[in-house]
């Protein structure tokens, strides 16, 4: 019988992301790819608005080579509140990616250190927004994208379709655990890089909702493949939402 080659998960992603310009061109949105850490009981965080460090070394230079590779980096406000993270390059050679903020109510801080970065972030609101907040955060060098929001949230397929508009071929979601349920409850990811560290938390569950079990089918993953970097397991795949 021949052996399959293993492919690792990176270039497994940028063979992926050869289409995403066309992608973008036929949706009118870019290729997404959903990317986070959980523990083995997918908890995603000890609890609401604490870090918690889950992978590995071996796989965090992953994470930065996956920021790497796309042309832009969403997380939710609750991430920035909690984490403070920079969302660029470090840890391998490569550019940074556009960063993208999910903040309804332009919670988004004046200390952030996104707003130390070389790429100013893009802060997606709605249209109930505070002006004095919205001013005071392009005077720090932020840019403020305003849509007429969904329920007091950020439309997730509107933000798309407008970063669609500035050519970004590919987007990379890092999260939190709200901003990953409505990306997978909208249908809005072509793939999952998962890496699942080897510990229990018992802490903020990552996906609490898919919408009404009634109608609910449970997405599987197709085209899975893993790879074992340090003490981590990482698993890359395509949602089959009918499946
Ligand atoms: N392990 C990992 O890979 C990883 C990665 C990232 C984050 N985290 C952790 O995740 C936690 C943060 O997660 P979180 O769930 O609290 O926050 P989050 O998902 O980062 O942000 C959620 C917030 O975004 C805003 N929002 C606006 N439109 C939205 C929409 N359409 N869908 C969802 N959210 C929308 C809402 O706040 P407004 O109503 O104010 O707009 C909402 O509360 C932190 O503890 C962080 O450390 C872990």
């Amino acid at each position: 019988m021949p052996v399959k080659k293993v492919i690792p998960i990176l270039d497994q992603v940028r063979e992926s992301l050869r289409s995403a310009a066309a992608h973008r061109r036929r949706t009118g949105r870019p290729f997404v790819t959903l990317s986070y850490a959980q523990s083995l009981d997918g908890s995603i965080a000890d609890r609401p608005g604490r870090p918690l460090a889950l992978s590995g070394p071996q796989a965090m230079a992953l994470t930065h080579g996956l920021r790497a590779s796309h042309a832009a980096i969403l997380v939710g406000i609750g991430t920035v509140l909690a984490d403070n993270p920079r969302l660029n390059v470090r840890l391998v050679e490569g550019p940074d990616p556009q960063p993208v903020v999910v903040d309804s109510r332009l919670r988004f801080p004046p200390y952030a250190n996104l707003l130390k970065n070389s790429r100013s972030p893009l802060i997606a609101t709605n249209t109930g927004a505070d002006a004095e907040r919205r001013q005071a955060l392009e005077a720090a060098g932020a840019r403020v994208l305003v849509l007429p929001g969904n329920n007091g949230w950020v439309d997730l397929p509107d933000l798309l379709k407008h970063l669609g508009s500035m050519s970004i071929n590919s987007l990379m979601v890092e999260g939190g655990a709200q901003i990953i349920t409505s990306f997978l409850a909208s249908r809005l990811v072509d793939q999952v890089v998962l890496t699942i560290a080897p510990l229990l938390v018992g802490g903020l569950r990552v996906v609490n909702h898919l919408g009404p079990s009634s109608r609910r089918r449970f997405p599987r993953l197709t085209h899975l493949s893993y790879q074992q970097l340090g003490d981590d397991l990482v698993l890359r795949g395509e949602p089959d939402w009918d499946g």
